[in-house]
């Protein structure tokens, strides 16, 4: 008898398999936590995906090979190929823009945890902000239509408007990390704006906190919110 998660789990399955165009995708940060996953379901639906990571020691790289590993043996796993590699390289990334032929973006490599960002800022916004803007410049000059970015809900910061709303200015984060996620956000509405200028086009905003990953501080659930949403379905 299956539990009704597994029962979900499977009527999702077959949803996504049925409704998705097949795309290919670039997953940054495709060894962590979120990321191995999302590569994992968008194999499941028929997409092929190109996996990029640096496999830093922010924790355990030890977790990492394993989720690349549990990938490896995952439906539709012909289709992963993955590069190990980090997306503040400009060449690397341009390279891959002209190699493939990409549908969506779905970018989750950066460093986490609001702690360490105070420690080490050059860092946090180097990844965070420099390799956003990589990205999505090589998105831009590719005309690739589709760019989703997880950013984090500490991007509230300060706010006195609790619980959180999407309406919210989100202009008093408390930490580097926060700072470069939310200064990301803003990258990535410029370039939403240039998309739509082009044809159709999406630059989706998850604003995420507490999954469970080993790299994120007070880990308690799993939430996300859909931020902002332009265009057709990724
Ligand atoms: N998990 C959460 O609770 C949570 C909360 C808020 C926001 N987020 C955001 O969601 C995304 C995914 O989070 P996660 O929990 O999977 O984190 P994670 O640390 O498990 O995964 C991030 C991956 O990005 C890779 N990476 C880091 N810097 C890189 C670089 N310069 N080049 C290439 N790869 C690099 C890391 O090696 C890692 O595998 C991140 O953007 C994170 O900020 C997550």
């Amino acid at each position: 008898m299956l539990s009704e998660r597994a029962r979900n789990c499977r009527i999702y399955a077959r949803c996504t398999i049925q409704t998705a165009v097949s795309k290919t995708v670039l997953v940054t940060g495709a060894a962590g936590f979120i990321g191995s996953h999302t590569a994992q379901a968008l194999l499941a639906r028929g997409d092929t995906v190109v996996g990029l990571d640096n496999l830093n020691d922010y924790y355990d790289p030890a977790r990492k090979q394993a989720n690349l590993r549990e990938l490896s043996h995952s439906l539709g796993a012909a289709h992963f190929s993955f590069v190990a590699g980090d997306i503040r390289d400009r060449e690397l990334v341009g390279r891959l823009f002209e190699q493939h032929d990409f549908g969506v973006v779905v970018h989750l490599a950066a460093m986490a945890g609001v702690r360490a960002s105070i420690e080490n800022p050059y860092l946090y916004y180097d990844v965070n902000l420099n390799g956003t803007h990589t990205l999505l410049e090589a998105a831009r000059e590719a005309h690739t239509p589709n760019f989703v970015l997880a950013s984090t809900s500490s991007a509230y910061g300060n706010t006195s408007v609790v619980p959180f709303v999407e309406t919210d200015a989100a202009d008093r984060p408390l930490a580097p990390c926060s700072a470069s996620k939310r200064a990301a956000e803003m990258l990535a509405f410029t370039l939403s704006s240039s998309l739509r200028a082009a044809g159709p086009g999406a630059a989706l905003f998850y604003r995420l906190w507490a999954s469970g990953s080993p790299g994120h501080d007070g880990l308690q659930g799993a939430r996300q919110h859909v931020l902002r949403e332009r265009g057709s379905a990724v």
